[in-house]
């Protein structure tokens, strides 16, 4: 497949790998698991899809005003991006649009250094199999000059579908694209995304795996992995809006899904509702305050991985198996360690091309 560059490669924090052949970047991705692991992978799967793959992105609203990424290694810096190759042409129109929506309006971009301000965010939710977009508009705090009903005909006007539009006010010090308080300006509180036979809601607060596409393979390769035949009971660890909650409770007597996040509880209760699965706990709590008294034992931590109190206990637990899905194989690789099992399978999956990201599953015995 021929190179595609966008105007900010280089400036841009997105894609550091854009000018690299696709399947160099794979090369070198897999070659730094390799080292870090020390353990030769069974497969190692490309994505399907190498641009326009994500099915969320969260642009920045900064003073100018200007909306799109951070300047690569400089938070508080903006990039007015016009182009981006990794969610759709649908959701570059969308961005560009609001960009002339907030200088039509009036409507100022959030300044992160000395915190005034307006809009913080504009995020773009596409459902990729259901063709159903969400937008996700977060502000400092309500306003009437917002004019969201208005920007939606502007959009509608060019033929680009919206499912839904909602406003978020996130008043909070953590600078990202979630929102204490939602309001539902169109349609509703969520989207739906389909992977294989399985239907998921999507919802601007819950974490959902950012690549539609290779999602169905690391469903399947998780549960090959673990291996189940049927009666077990397995504890998932960081189960965000049940992605491998539903498959696992498809194959095991019953699944115990750990998650602190309110939002995405809630939403992981829908999803099971939505995929008729009735054999699952769900526990509203951290993992490091429950009960690890199990034989399979999931993870699915945050970049920054396992803490060190939930090591501790899962060195006391010591479960027969451990499955450990991770988007950083360097936390990964502690952790593991620390844990002092071995990994006994793993497959690597590219959910991140054009950037130097990679995703994991590791099957750990003792
Ligand atoms: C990488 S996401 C994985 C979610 C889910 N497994 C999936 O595939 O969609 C990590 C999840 O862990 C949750 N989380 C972070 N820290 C946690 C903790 N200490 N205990 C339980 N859940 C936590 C986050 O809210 C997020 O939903």
């Amino acid at each position: 497949m021929s190179l595609r560059i966008c105007k900010h490669f280089g400036v841009c924090g997105g894609c550091s790998y854009l000018d690299k052949p696709y399947e160099e970047q794979l090369e070198e991705k897999v070659r730094a698991v390799k080292e870090l692991l020390s353990v030769e992978p069974e497969e190692v799967h490309p994505s399907p899809k190498q641009y326009y793959y994500r099915n969320r992105m969260d642009f920045v609203a900064a003073p100018g005003p200007k909306i799109g990424l951070n300047v690569r290694g400089k938070w508080w810096e903006t990039v007015d991006i016009e182009e981006c190759l990794l969610q759709s042409p649908e959701s570059d129109a969308v961005r560009n649009r609001f960009r002339e929506h907030m200088r039509e309006r009036g409507l100022e971009g959030w300044d992160r250094i000395n915190r005034r301000g307006l809009i913080r965010f504009l995020s773009v939710l596409e459902g990729k199999y259901t063709g159903e977009r969400l937008i996700f508009v977060v502000v400092y705090e309500k306003n009437e000059r917002l004019g969201l009903f208005d920007f939606l005909e502007k959009v509608r006007s060019t033929g680009i579908k919206i499912t839904s539009i909602i406003l978020g006010i996130n008043r909070g010090v953590r600078d990202d694209a979630r929102a204490e308080q939602l309001e539902i300006v169109y349609g509703s509180e969520t989207i739906t995304e389909k992977i294989g036979s399985l239907t998921y809601l999507l919802h601007p607060n819950a974490f959902f795996q950012p690549n539609s596409y290779t999602l169905d393979t690391m469903i399947k390769t998780a549960l090959s992995f673990m291996d189940l035949k049927g009666g077990e009971t397995v504890l998932e660890l960081f189960s965000g809006a049940g992605t491998f909650t539903i498959p696992f409770a498809k194959a095991a007597g019953r699944v115990v899904a750990v998650e602190s996040d309110p939002d995405s509880a809630k939403i992981a209760a829908l999803n099971l509702k939505l995929n008729k699965v009735k054999n699952v706990e769900l526990v509203q709590e951290r993992a490091e305050r429950v009960s690890l008294k199990y034989d399979y034992v999931i993870l699915d931590p945050p970049r920054s991985g396992l803490s060190y109190k939930l090591v501790k206990k899962l060195r006391k637990a010591k479960p027969k198996r451990i499955l450990y899905i991770s988007c950083n194989p360097q936390t990964q690789a502690r952790d593991i360690q620390q844990l002092g099992y071995k990994i006994d399978r793993l497959s690597i999956i590219d959910q991140f091309p054009q950037t130097p990201l990679i995703e994991t599953i590791a099957l750990l015995k003792k």
